[in-house]
């Protein structure tokens, strides 16, 4: 499988600060969804900012489809425009006064003409679910509407790979499940996610692969339901398995279920791998 995007050895220390990054190591696969998952200060938000370059290493680099990054003015423009991120604080994001003008601004700057980036303003609002807001001034949003604001500019622009930094956080119930489903549809329309989050249920609902980050490093990157269900690995970053799988590994260790069933996606798949009549022991 191809990598689109990697980031080999990275260093980083801000200034006057401690290492906040340091031996990072990471692939990001084309068209997949990949979960950045750690605590509080693990290094998430500083390792976005060195994949779109808005952050240059200490040491190691980044390499976009196999070519080391482009610092240059220039080479930063195109890179943007290929790799969209959407930061942790959509306070740091949102510039102009009114939400159309600000989702309009990365499109614009792409050199679209205005009819089409007045469509893709259009396509990004209903996306999600914000219309009504499209003249409203940018000040006088709520936290999870800027955030959504923020979103919305970055699908405009529609980038081979869209970084998005705690993307649900801030946002209620409703707001996070509409924007968890128009993420697996720019991902099954090919579009390669890459996202940070300490909320394990996230990267199970969302994510197929996932890095485990602790201490400004990955200490492991592999499928979903390898990571996810590797308790004492995901200790390691203070983090515990999402409840389904908790569940799914206590039924496993009574006996409960096959110790080879595969790891359940939804509370319905736990249920029918729990119910009478499904065998317990795998065949053979
Ligand atoms: N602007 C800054 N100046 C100095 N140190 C910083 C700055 N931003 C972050 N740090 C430090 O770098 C380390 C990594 O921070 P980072 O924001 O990347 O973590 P994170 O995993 O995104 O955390 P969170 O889950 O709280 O968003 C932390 O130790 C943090 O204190
Ligand atoms: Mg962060």
């Amino acid at each position: 499988m191809s990598a689109i995007l990697e980031a080999r050895d990275l260093h980083y220390a801000y200034p006057g600060g401690i290492a906040a990054l340091r031996h990072l190591n990471l692939s990001v696969t084309a068209g997949r969804k990949l979960a950045i998952l750690g605590p509080n200060g693990a290094g998430k938000s500083t390792l976005l900012l060195h994949l779109n370059g808005s952050i240059r290493p200490d040491r190691g680099r980044v390499l976009m489809a196999g070519q080391p990054g482009d610092y240059s003015r220039r080479g930063l423009i195109g890179w943007r425009s290929r790799v969209a991120l959407v930061l942790q604080d959509a306070d740091d994001q949102i510039f102009a006064a009114t939400v159309a003008e600000d989702v309009s601004f990365g499109p614009l700057n792409q050199g679209l003409p205005a009819t089409e980036a007045a469509a893709r303003v259009q396509m990004a609002l209903a996306a999600l679910g914000i219309e009504d807001l499209a003249d409203r001034p940018t000040h006088m949003l709520s936290g999870g509407q800027k955030k959504r604001v923020a979103i919305a500019g970055a699908v405009a622009m529609r980038p081979e790979i869209l970084l998005l930094d705690e993307p649900t956080a801030g946002l209620d119930r409703a707001g996070a499940d509409q924007l968890i489903a128009l993420l697996e549809r720019l991902g099954q329309r090919g579009m390669t996610l890459v996202f940070s989050t300490h909320d394990i249920e996230l990267a199970a609902t969302l994510a197929d692969e996932v890095a485990l980050f602790d201490g400004g490093t990955v200490i492991a990157q592999d499928t979903a339901e390898t990571v996810l269900g590797d308790a004492d690995l995901l200790a390691r970053a203070g983090l515990r398995p999402p409840m389904l799988i908790e569940l799914w590994l206590g039924a496993q260790a009574r006996g409960l279920i096959a110790p080879d069933a595969p790891p359940p996606r939804s509370a319905g798949a736990l249920l029918t791998l729990l119910s009478p009549g499904v065998p317990r022991r795998a065949a053979g």
